[in-house]
């Protein structure tokens, strides 16, 4: 079974503030692509990355690659992005050739997932899930809320957080349920995991890890350097 990676890199951090797009930013002096990829590669299981690029940047990102050192025994290749993740992840997809039975999609704006964690969500895939998510439990207790903008909004319901879990990436599936879940599914979803969901498949959790967090608002990036700074990268 071969693996193939799909790295969405194509939004522009609107939570980040304003800047380069949010893959494109520097985490201790390297982009917060190239530790994403690096963070993938890292896997002995992993022979292909596709990464999906801000739309007009598919050639700087080229150019990003070429210019920092990648493990040889995999390859890449560069795909300009759309206007959602969803679409993005679709353009991946297009793009993958024909002889990969695996799939990983994980986001640049989780640089610093550990190599055990996408190993894990491998294995789990290559154990006949066809749709696989790494997963913690919450540490803050959740609201559902009936959104009301410029007023105190009521809560509706409170979750049990015990049954509750925060879902990462890079989620795993295979090829071809993935495929018809992206070509099936055509209402906005925030997961991919959730499209798969949506045929009846079961989904099914592997652990995630604290360090593949996702890098959203202007605090994320300070805990992201003193994570490098503590493993000396
Ligand atoms: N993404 C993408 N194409 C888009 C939007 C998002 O490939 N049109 C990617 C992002 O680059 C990121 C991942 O999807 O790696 C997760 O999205 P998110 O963290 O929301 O990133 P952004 O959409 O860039 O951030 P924001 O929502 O704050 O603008
Ligand atoms: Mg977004």
């Amino acid at each position: 079974a071969r693996t193939a990676v799909v790295i969405p890199a194509a939004g522009r951090g609107v939570r980040l503030g304003p800047g380069a797009p949010k893959a494109l930013r520097a985490l201790n002096g390297t982009p917060m692509l190239i530790h994403a990829i690096r963070a993938m590669a890292a896997s002995r299981a992993v022979s292909l990355v596709v990464v999906v690029a801000p739309p007009d940047g598919a050639g700087e990102v080229k150019s990003l690659l070429d210019a920092h050192a990648l493990p040889e025994r995999t390859d890449f290749v560069v795909v300009p992005g759309g206007e959602s993740r969803q679409e993005s992840v679709r353009l991946g997809l297009d793009a993958l050739p024909d002889d990969f039975d695996i799939v990983l999609v994980h986001d640049a704006a989780r640089p610093l997932v550990p190599v055990d964690t996408v190993d894990a969500v491998i294995e789990a895939v290559r154990d006949g899930a066809p749709a696989v998510v790494p997963a913690l439990p919450l540490a803050d207790t959740v609201k559902e809320v009936e959104p009301a903008p410029g007023e105190p909004e009521p809560v509706v319901a409170t979750p049990v957080r015990a049954r509750l879990r925060a879902v990462q990436t890079p989620q795993g599936f295979d090829r071809a349920t993935l495929i018809r879940a992206h070509e099936t599914v055509t209402e906005d979803v925030t997961d991919d995991a959730s499209m798969v969901e949506q045929l009846g498949l079961t989904v099914v959790v592997v652990p995630g890890h604290e360090e593949a967090f996702k890098v959203t608002r202007p605090l994320d990036l300070v805990l992201a350097e003193a994570v490098l700074a503590r493993r000396r990268l």
